[in-house]
């Protein structure tokens, strides 16, 4: 499985301390089934530099191999929407996914759908592709839920958290992802990690829920096919979405 949304990196953000905890959600990653992770450190609202995620990254990526871990990392940032963002990815200062042209968005939990729907206009303006971080946690989107379908129309990528189908953000969240996954409103699901305990790096639960719900061709198409599709900038595979219904 990839998983395109991991804080890894140590002492960058609100993820890992130290980087042998980087190490024990790696290996965790492993032990169930993950063997690609994009490196998500919050961008744009953390005071580390660009240098600071290129060195963090590299170094792991050095302590990996000497532990014979097989996971590949990959470069990318969970942005946070301001007004400064699309100057700094201009400077490269915030990091696309794999150096392409996705970028995985976050907003502020209580944003107004209005100021969402400019932002992501703004970014696709300058040939950016968006994948929306965890959709489902917005207080915007669980008060009028049929915004999903607006923000797919206007070719936003949904990716929702693992833990959020069980009730780890609460049952609104819950019942927004169940639904949007009924839906096929879901293009991707990560993890969200941001450490070894708690919120964990673990798929294995979400692939069997997936599997066992749905069918072994969702699981694929959310845990490994668009995924590796955001790896190598290739256009992301969304299936006929229906009008959401919760239950
Ligand atoms: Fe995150």
């Amino acid at each position: 499985m990839t998983d395109i949304h991991a804080h890894i990196l140590p002492g960058l953000d609100d993820g890992p301390e130290t980087v042998e905890e980087s190490i024990d959600m790696i290996g965790m990653a492993w032990e169930n089934g993950t063997d690609r992770i994009f490196a998500a450190s919050h961008g744009n609202c953390y005071p580390y530099t660009p240098q600071d995620y290129w060195e963090a990254l590299e170094y792991l990526q050095m302590r990996l191999k000497s532990y014979q871990i097989p996971v590949a990392l990959y470069p990318g940032m969970e942005l946070y929407y301001d007004e400064h963002l699309c100057e700094k990815l201009e400077r490269r200062e915030a990091v696309t996914m794999n150096h392409g042209s996705y970028i995985l968005l976050e907003f502020d939990f209580w944003e107004r759908p209005q100021q969402v729907h400019q932002a992501v206009c703004r970014v696709q303006e300058k040939g950016y592709r968006v994948i929306l971080a965890h959709p489902e946690r917005y207080y915007f989107m669980q008060d009028n839920p049929e915004l999903i379908y607006d923000f797919i129309q206007q070719d936003c990528a949904m990716q929702i958290n693992k833990g959020s189908i069980f009730g780890e953000f609460g049952a609104s969240a819950a019942s927004l992802a169940y639904g949007m996954l009924r839906s096929n409103l879901v293009q991707v699901i990560a993890s969200d990690a941001h450490g070894y305990a708690g919120r964990t790096i673990s798929m294995e639960r979400i692939s069997r829920f997936l599997r066992t719900e749905f069918s072994q061709e969702y699981a694929d198409l959310l845990l490994k096919v668009n995924p590796d599709r955001i790896i190598h900038n290739e256009e992301i595979l969304t299936l006929q979405p229906h009008h959401l219904t919760l239950v």
